[in-house]
């Protein structure tokens, strides 16, 4: 028997906007299980994305620096045509809920009827991070709430800073002032 078999690479896309530690758990358990992970951040999000891809890329380079095997990159168009730049066929994606289901269930079919041979690996998230969300962390940041258990410090470092540049970009309505 044969064992040795080509490394996999794995691609874990999304708009990353910003990073919390639900994606940060989702990326630590695909690096233990494939050879390379890559941290795919959507460029050309329908999304209308508080933090520029440079931003977001550094955020989540920065949160993912210890983990040797993980890489961050940007991407724009197609998610499987990234992909088969890469020679990568494995999707990552975190489910975090039932109601993420129906959404990641037809992401997984429009990829795979794209390109059968790319295949979407779930990876059910931690009971702790069920509730996160990018916005949901935009939000209670916007209203002063501690968001230290959320995102890793460079994420909410960075959010601090971009309050005192551009209040009106994260931030409307603030009725609590940060510690
Ligand atoms: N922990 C915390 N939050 C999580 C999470 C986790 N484990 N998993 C998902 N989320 C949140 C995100 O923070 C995000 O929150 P937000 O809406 O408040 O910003 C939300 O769930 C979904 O975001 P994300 O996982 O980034 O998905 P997306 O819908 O923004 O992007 C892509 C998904 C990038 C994979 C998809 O749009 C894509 O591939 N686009 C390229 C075009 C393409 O190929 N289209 C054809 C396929 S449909």
């Amino acid at each position: 028997m044969n064992l040795n078999k080509n490394k996999i690479r794995a691609v874990y896309p999304g708009s990353f906007d910003p990073v919390t530690n639900g994606h940060i758990c989702i990326a630590q358990r695909a690096a233990e299980i494939f050879d390379e992970v890559i941290v795919a951040i959507l460029m050309n999000t329908q999304k209308d994305p508080s933090f520029s891809v440079e931003e977001r890329q550094q955020m989540t380079e920065e949160a993912l620096v210890d983990i040797n095997n993980v890489q961050v990159c940007a991407f724009s168009g197609l998610l499987v045509n990234f992909m088969q730049s890469l020679g990568s066929k494995v999707i990552i994606r975190g489910l975090r809920a039932m109601s993420d289901f129906e959404y990641e269930f037809q992401m997984a079919l429009m990829n795979r009827q794209l390109a059968p041979d790319i295949e979407t690996f779930f990876i059910v998230t931690e009971p702790q991070y069920s509730y996160l969300s990018s916005s949901a962390v935009k939000n209670v940041f916007q209203f002063g709430g501690d968001i230290s258990s959320m995102v890793p410090d460079c994420v909410r470092n960075r959010m601090k800073n971009r309050i005192h540049e551009y209040p009106n970009q994260i931030i409307k309505n603030r009725t609590k002032p940060f510690e």
